[in-house]
């Protein structure tokens, strides 16, 4: 386990470091105990474009909830064909996502804050109790900004929940450094941006937002700010 004196360290050597200095540091010092995980969003895809170019053989995953658009298969099969890297796609459990639907519901996510964080929990957060298997640290696309929920997060933390250490390289970027960073480099983004969707997640749950609406507005409408997490990083 790495202490809380080395992640103190790191976040104070690291600091106003790039995020592909920051990626290719833990990427050599955590070798194949380290994975990406991909949501195929803007900062996602930033950040699959820099391991690519660092180190295409990283560990890179998503957790396909059965739930997701066209849209999205769609770029997870443009991602890797450009890049020449494997997503490996973890699947939640049929048995448990037939229980879950047999008692609760198909669209059970509507009727409570419980019923969506259970949908959640079966259909993302057991599978990535698979995917963080063997793993020591983890990346993920987190920008401060982006919520209330995510204000107090660092470059590099331990994450109590997933037991790893959590590395998020753009936690201080911007909306418009994301955008910038897409276009120069000619990076493939989900098709439903053009459309008015900005933090896209599944089809049920993510609508696109109105001029002028936070980024998250889409997700999970119906709830309060406070609650908009999915349980990857908060619980
Ligand atoms: S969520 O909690 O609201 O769903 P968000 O979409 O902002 O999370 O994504 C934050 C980070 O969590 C992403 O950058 C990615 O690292 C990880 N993540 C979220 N959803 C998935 C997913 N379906 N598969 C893999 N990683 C994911
Ligand atoms: Fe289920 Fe919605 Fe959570 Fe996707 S975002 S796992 S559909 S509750």
């Amino acid at each position: 386990m790495t202490s809380k004196g080395v992640i103190e360290q790191w976040n104070e050597e690291l600091e106003g470091k790039s995020p592909v200095d920051v990626l290719r540091f833990f990427l050599n010092h955590f070798k194949d105990k380290i994975a990406f995980s991909t949501s195929l969003s803007l900062e996602d895809q930033v950040i699959t474009q820099m391991i690519a170019s660092i180190k295409p053989e990283t560990k890179i995953f998503t957790l396909d909830t059965g739930r997701l658009f066209p849209e999205t298969y769609d770029l997870i099969s443009t991602t890797s064909n450009k890049y020449g890297i494997n997503i490996q796609v973890f699947f939640p459990d049929a048995a448990e996502v037939e229980h879950m639907v047999s008692e609760k519901g198909i669209n059970l996510f509507y009727n409570s804050i419980a019923n969506r964080q259970l949908c959640c929990y079966v259909r993302k957060l057991r599978p990535l109790e698979r995917a963080k298997e063997g793993l020591d640290a983890w990346v993920t696309g987190i920008r401060r900004h982006q919520s209330v929920t995510r204000n107090n997060l660092q470059l590099v933390q331990w994450d109590e929940i997933n037991k790893l250490v959590k590395i998020n390289p753009l936690i201080d970027w911007s909306e418009e450094e994301v955008n910038e960073y897409i276009e120069a480099h000619n990076i493939p983004y989900n098709q439903l941006h053009k459309k008015g969707y900005a933090s896209i997640g599944c089809q049920p749950c993510t609508r696109a937002i109105e001029p002028g609406e936070d980024v998250r507005a889409g997700r999970w409408w119906w709830e309060n700010p406070e609650t908009k997490e999915c349980g990857l990083h908060k619980r």
